[in-house]
């Protein structure tokens, strides 16, 4: 099947060997595994990619691909094959739960935090991180986020902190007025995210498949929410060889509702559905 590009004709559909290599490309740079049933879903990604680069076929793709340095298509391309599907205060529990750990901390006189949001998408969990944070910790703390992801594009929205009325619609008025403000534009209006907000976080790219990580930590807390639902056992063991290290006794690994460390040899302790400590 084929659609018109600038007088020429594109592939809407990729060829099993064609799609079968991307998928290998894929896995060996991002740990993403790729199935025959996501061939649909590949060919409609990567063909966005083709009409940007005025590329018509698959395997003239692919060529391109293999042949750029690694700066260059193979970043483009995992920036368009990542699913980056995520919104604020996402998953609402775990932000109930890291506002007692905050509490509890504070009450027993700590000053200094550490956060890791990986996978931090376009930064709507961090920033939920950070609101958290500014609502149950005096701005005397020393607090540092650190938010990685592997899409270039994803961060670059991060980084922004503007957001649409759509986006902002799991925020309450309240935490609204306090970390947003409203600006008009031609098209409506947006939210940009308080610059004290901005300042907790430190966002980063990081490639959650290739171990060991450049941090040291430790960390208090580290948010990795679904993300493993895109990795084989090799990769998310690996991860949590590095959360293991880079968490701090007594500290937490929070993971997404559809995910769970059961089955993997893991020293982690569980402390209710999706929240672990490293004992
Ligand atoms: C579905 S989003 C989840 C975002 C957020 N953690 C949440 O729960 O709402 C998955 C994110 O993982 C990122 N990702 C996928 N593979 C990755 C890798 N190998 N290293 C780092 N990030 C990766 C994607 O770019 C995407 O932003």
């Amino acid at each position: 099947m084929t659609t018109r590009l600038m007088g020429g004709l594109i592939e809407t559909r990729i060829d099993s060997l064609t799609f079968r290599r991307i998928a290998e490309i894929v896995y060996q740079k991002a740990g993403i595994v790729l199935d025959t049933r996501k061939e649909a879903l590949v060919s409609a990604r990567i063909s966005k990619r083709m009409h940007r680069l005025g590329i018509t076929r698959f395997r003239d793709y692919l060529r391109f691909l293999e042949e750029s340095p690694e700066s260059g298509e193979p970043v483009e391309m995992l920036n368009a094959i990542s699913t980056n599907v995520t919104h604020f205060f996402r998953e609402p529990r775990h932000f109930d739960q890291l506002a007692r750990w905050l509490d509890q901390w504070r009450a027993g006189g700590h000053a200094r935090f550490r956060f890791w949001c990986a996978g931090c998408s376009s930064g709507e969990e961090p920033y939920s991180m950070a609101m958290t944070v500014r609502e149950h910790l005096p701005g005397t703390c020393d607090v540092r986020i650190l938010a990685t992801d592997l899409s270039t594009h994803a961060l670059k929205t991060a980084r922004e902190g503007i957001y649409t009325p759509e986006h902002m619609s799991k925020v309450s008025g309240e935490l609204t007025s306090r970390y947003f403000s409203r600006h008009h534009t031609a098209a409506g209006f947006h939210y940009r995210v308080s610059p004290a907000l901005a300042r907790m976080i430190t966002f980063a790219r990081l490639n959650l498949a290739q171990t060991p990580y450049p941090m040291s930590g430790p960390f208090d807390v580290i948010f990795c929410r679904n993300v493993m639902i895109y990795f084989d056992n090799q990769v998310r063991a690996r991860l949590l060889g590095e959360c293991w290290r880079l968490l701090r006794p007594q500290g937490y690994l929070v993971v997404g509702h559809a995910e769970s460390l059961s089955g993997h040899l893991s020293q982690f302790k569980s402390m209710a559905a999706s929240i672990y400590t490293k004992p």
